[in-house]
């Protein structure tokens, strides 16, 4: 994936159609920006970081960024990613698994995006969640945004393009481990919920369907900053409608804090 997508890099971690791509990764880092005040001293951990899609943006805003990946291959082009945009203050390392090879309390921040539904065992994942925990500093931060289920929890055994086997979990489960370990949830959000955009995809999709002209494409390059514009309108709504089951939508954000005195066995 990355390899073929070595000129996109959001395909190899979001989707095939770039322009989804630029509305769900505008959409999250949004979430992240309102929810979690960069400090210029911060250290992040970007925790699965792929081809660096997060520790390219956190750069600029902080002192340290760290970004580590189970995939020696994505670990690459994220190194390749920082180096051609001159960016000195990411390092990226390949890991397998916990433990992390960090000092508790090392970072200010840690995101993990994308990521923890790809450890489809609990046990390990009880154990990841502990690390992740174990690796913030009393009052700081983590955050997560997971693809999500609204009863039982979805195994997939792959998501379409990508392969390896995902699950998809309750947003309570990712609360009730990380509330274990003595972490608070400051904010829970949907993410990438946008009324305007989705509508527009499915009338393009429709008319593509029915080989009609795409009388729609004038409008692509507005609609994704009109629909992350409209964010702070409808994210809210969309959460009540989400969380009564009234519409689906999977995507969660949860931004969780470590308190001050350090929390429970972390
Ligand atoms: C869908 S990509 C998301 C990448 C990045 N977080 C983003 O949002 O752009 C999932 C990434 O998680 C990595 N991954 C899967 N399981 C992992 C694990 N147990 N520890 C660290 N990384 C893992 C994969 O190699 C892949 O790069």
């Amino acid at each position: 994936m990355t390899a073929r997508h070595r000129r996109h890099p959001l395909r190899a971690v979001i989707g095939v159609d770039d322009l989804n791509n630029a509305y769900i990764d505008g959409s999250q880092k949004r979430l992240v920006s309102r929810a979690v005040r960069l400090e210029p001293h911060f250290s992040v951990l970007d925790y699965g970081c792929g081809v660096g899609r997060w520790t390219l943006w956190f750069a600029p805003q902080v002192r340290r960024v760290v970004g580590v990946d189970l995939s020696p291959k994505m670990v690459d082009a994220a190194r390749r990613a920082a180096d051609e945009a001159g960016i000195r203050n990411v390092e990226h390392h390949a890991l397998d698994g916990v433990p992390l090879p960090f000092e508790d309390g090392a970072f200010d921040l840690v995101n993990a995006v994308w990521v923890l539904r790809y450890i489809v065992d609990d046990d390990e994942l009880a154990r990841t969640v502990r690390e992740l925990c174990r690796v913030v500093r009393p009052g700081g931060y983590v955050t997560l945004i997971e693809m999500t289920a609204q009863e039982a929890p979805v195994f997939k055994e792959h998501e379409g393009d990508f392969s390896g086997a995902a699950v998809y979990r309750r947003l309570e489960e990712y609360r009730s481990l990380f509330e274990g370990c003595g972490m608070t949830v400051q904010e829970c959000a949907v993410s990438s919920a946008s009324p305007l955009y989705w509508s527009y995809v499915a009338a393009r999709d429709a008319v593509r369907r029915r080989g009609l002209p795409n009388l729609f494409s004038p409008l692509a390059p507005l609609i994704v900053p009109l629909s992350l514009a409209g964010e702070s309108l409808t994210t809210r709504p969309m959460q009540i409608l989400a969380d009564r089951g009234i519409v689906r939508c999977r995507h969660r954000f949860l931004c969780i804090k470590k308190p001050e005195d350090g929390g429970i066995g972390v």
